[in-house]
């Protein structure tokens, strides 16, 4: 007979396999929402054996085997909207993060990093890409109150955010000049922008072997002007970035573990934001 707690134990396994505490999801696995789903799967695989031991099922019913697809008699058990709900509500309560690349080329390496962390942090944040590429180039006779489509979708994507990553080359020691002028834009109206505020992760990464450590500072100042909140923390400067790079991803263990730690400095200061304790 199911009893409330079941329901609560149900949401836990799933809570927790989410977060990937109970069953981290590697990479190889799909990416994104896939993984959430196949992390899901695991957790519901696991919770239906420790459902039918705790009780006293004189056997283990049979279980498709993680990641095939769940048994009928969990549905009929605690019904499909139960099971969206948890995943809904997790994926709700998860910081959204808007993530800039400071390059518009193809094969941009920051833009990889940005992708790679997106995959990465799936568990923690959720994170969308916004690409710098229909930004034209900033002029006040247009900043009026219906500014060029792409601008509009760029504060709005802040706006909509509960915090900002910005992963960027460093151009001649300064800011790229697309970065810029995107800021620029969404700098507007001055003091009471959609950065106003908002919590923001500047990384930088290059060819180079300073890794754009020289492009760190004016951005910051330049986001400071804007009224961002830009996290105190040790900064990430990637160098050698193009080593590092395969198949469209950082491959970098050490730099993916700064960028894991990066990552949770910007949640805690969403959080503070948000006035909740870190
Ligand atoms: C116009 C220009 C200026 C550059 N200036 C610097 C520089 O000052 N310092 C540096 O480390 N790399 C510099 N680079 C190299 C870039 O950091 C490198 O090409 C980087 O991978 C570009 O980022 P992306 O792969 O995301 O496009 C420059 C590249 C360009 C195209």
């Amino acid at each position: 007979m199911l009893k409330p707690h079941h329901l609560t134990e149900y949401t836990v396994y799933l809570t927790e396999a989410i977060t990937a505490k109970l069953n981290p999801v590697q990479d190889g696995r799909p990416s994104g929402t896939g993984r959430l789903h196949y992390a899901t799967r695991a957790a519901e695989h696991r919770f239906l054996l420790h459902f039918a031991r705790s009780r006293g099922a004189p056997r283990v019913p049979h279980f498709p085997a993680y990641p095939r697809s769940g048994p009928a008699w969990m549905v009929d058990a605690f019904g499909l909207e139960a099971r969206q709900r948890v995943v809904e509500d997790f994926v709700r309560s998860q910081p959204k993060l808007v993530a800039i690349p400071g390059s518009i080329r193809t094969y941009s390496a920051n833009l990889a990093v940005l992708r790679t962390l997106a995959d990465h942090c799936s568990a923690r944040v959720s994170v969308d890409i916004f690409g710098l590429h229909h930004i034209p180039p900033y002029n006040a006779d247009l900043d009026t109150d219906t500014p060029p489509g792409a601008v509009e979708s760029l504060r709005a994507a802040i706006e909509q955010s509960d915090g900002l990553i910005i992963c960027s080359p460093e151009y001649n020691y300064g800011i790229p000049g697309v970065l810029k002028n995107a800021l620029d834009w969404a700098s507007r109206p001055a003091y009471n922008s959609s950065l106003k505020g908002k919590p923001a992760l500047i990384m930088t990464a290059s060819t180079g072997q300073f890794g754009g450590a020289r492009a760190q500072s004016p951005i910051r100042e330049c986001l400071s002007a804007t009224l961002c909140r830009v996290v105190i923390r040790p900064q990430i400067a990637i160098p050698r970035i193009d080593k590092k790079i395969a198949g469209g991803r950082l491959t970098d263990p050490f730099t993916l573990s700064q960028i894991d730690e990066a990552i949770e400095d910007l949640i805690k200061e969403v959080k503070l934001g948000k006035g909740a304790a870190p």
